[in-house]
């Protein structure tokens, strides 16, 4: 069993993707061991609490970056952490956290990358992007996270169709139930079988 860990910045849409899969036995090859915001109010902690899951609140703006990750890390390494799944997490980690987590971190970043990705495309920015420049194709991504924003190996992508009068909020809506919330889960339970069986 791989020993997952999801990171969260907000409402957490994804995480309950997650945590109602583990409890349909969609995700099978590994357990959601702990859930962890970075920020206060997180209404994901709220979820992770429903679901019976240890969560933990590490408040970045007050501990600053640095004593963020010694934290982070320190919770990993001690829950036994082999896949991070970052859901909604809004903070961009530094290179030496990625790079000691090589391959063992994903992302859903809600566009199809390359397009509308990057430093500053997050949540409604994402769409909003993508209404202004018109496309009418859109949708998710999920891709392991390297040192470069949005910039890792591409794992999953889905197609979801932009309509006439979408509005940045209509659509982000249709993005996650057709995509996210479906490709998330799928690329969870691929890492955590790939993970276990490199261990074998
Ligand atoms: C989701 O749309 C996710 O793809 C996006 O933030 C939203 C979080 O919703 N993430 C990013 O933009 C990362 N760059 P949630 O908290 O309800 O899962």
């Amino acid at each position: 069993m791989v020993n997952i860990a999801v990171l969260t910045s907000g409402g957490g849409t994804n995480l309950e993707a997650i945590l109602n899969a583990e409890e349909r036995g969609d995700i099978k090859s590994g357990k959601v061991q702990i859930v962890i915001a970075d920020r206060a109010g997180c209404y994901s902690l709220v979820r992770a609490e429903n679901h019976k899951k240890k969560n933990l609140l590490l408040n970045r703006k007050e501990l600053g970056r640095k004593e963020f990750e010694k934290r982070l890390v320190e919770t990993l390494i001690c829950e036994k952490i082999d896949l991070i799944v970052l859901a909604g997490f809004l903070s961009i980690l530094s290179e030496d956290f990625t790079e000691f987590y090589r391959d063992r971190i994903i992302n859903i970043h809600p566009s199809l990358i390359p397009s509308f990705s990057g430093e500053g495309y997050y949540g409604l920015k994402v769409h909003e992007a993508a209404l202004k420049r018109g496309v009418k194709v859109t949708g998710a991504t999920v891709h392991l996270v390297n040192e470069i924003p949005d910039g890792g190996k591409i794992l999953f992508q889905k197609a979801v169709e932009v309509k006439d009068g979408d509005t940045p909020e209509a659509l982000q809506k249709r993005v996650m139930e057709e995509a996210e919330w479906i490709i998330l889960p799928m690329a969870v339970e691929y890492m955590a079988d790939k993970i276990d069986k490199e261990r074998v």
